[in-house]
């Protein structure tokens, strides 16, 4: 996709996120339609509403790229370009209506080379937004250019010392990956300063790309909760590790300002 195409798509995502975002805010405080739920996860009607109006908005003017969703898929699998989107990042935050939540939206393109590509199915993102609408913070990355927060350029943190940093841990959705977090964090909540459990990982990360937290880390995440986020990561000069693992999308990561990585070790 043309550089001038990936300046188009990357506004008509912030629009779409804008809009999404709109009526999480609108709804934070309401009872919410639970439409399924498991021990550890939720799903809300407003999931599905909300990546109904990201897909309308992202599809009529890019009508060939596919969209992949967390609440399902639109368009030719295997297309050329698709959107990678998580229209509510922190659903259970959201429908408790603690206001940490996001919505996530990545443009990726399959790669000339699938096997060096950045993600399993041989996609690279070249886009991202993530937006969180409670506190009006808009991220945005092109690939190749800079990491910026409501138009502000930013870069990851320039801390060394393991014991002066925040580290920020994800404990996803299943048994597996409890199981493999928990001695993890019992080692390592030992030599940081502090670890944070934020439950909205798209925006764990832009903390990463913000300088907020050092490092972001989890075992069994899923493709969009991290395809803007860890773009964002990138650009703001952070790395951005993972690797695919068993079931569909998912991923153990570590994202960091880079100087902490070989100190980190992610969770098997
Ligand atoms: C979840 C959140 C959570 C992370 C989980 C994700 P969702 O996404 O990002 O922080 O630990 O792995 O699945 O379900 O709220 O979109």
């Amino acid at each position: 996709m043309k550089p001038s195409e990936q300046r188009r798509a990357l506004d008509c995502a912030v629009k779409a996120a804008r809009a999404a975002g709109k009526i999480m805010r609108a709804n934070l405080s309401s009872s919410k339609t639970v439409s399924s739920s498991t021990q550890h996860d939720i799903k809300l009607e407003l999931d599905v509403r909300c990546q109904k109006l990201i897909e309308n908005s992202l599809r009529t003017p890019f009508p060939d790229v596919a969209l992949l969703g967390e609440e399902g898929v639109a368009g030719e699998a295997g297309a050329a370009q698709r959107w990678v989107v998580d229209p509510i990042d922190g659903t259970v935050n959201f429908t408790y209506g603690i206001p940490h939540a996001c919505v996530s939206i990545a443009l990726q393109e399959r790669s000339a080379d699938p096997k060096s590509a950045g993600f399993k199915d041989g996609y690279e993102t070249l886009a991202g937004v993530v937006y969180d609408p409670f506190c009006d913070e808009l991220w945005t990355a092109i690939r190749g250019g800079s990491a910026r927060l409501n138009g502000k350029v930013i870069h990851v943190s320039k801390r060394k010392k393991l014991d002066e940093a925040i580290v920020s841990i994800g404990f996803a959705k299943s048994y597996e990956s409890l199981r493999s977090t928990l001695p993890y964090f019992n080692k390592l909540v030992h030599r940081v300063r502090k670890i944070r459990m934020m439950g909205a990982a798209a925006l764990a990360l832009t903390y990463v790309a913000t300088g907020r937290f050092d490092a972001y880390i989890e075992r069994g995440i899923r493709l969009w909760d991290i395809a803007a986020g860890g773009l964002i990561v990138e650009c703001a000069g952070g790395e951005f590790w993972r690797e695919s693992i068993p079931g569909e999308h998912a991923y153990r990561m570590i994202a960091s300002n880079s100087l902490l990585r070989r100190a980190l070790r992610v969770p098997v």
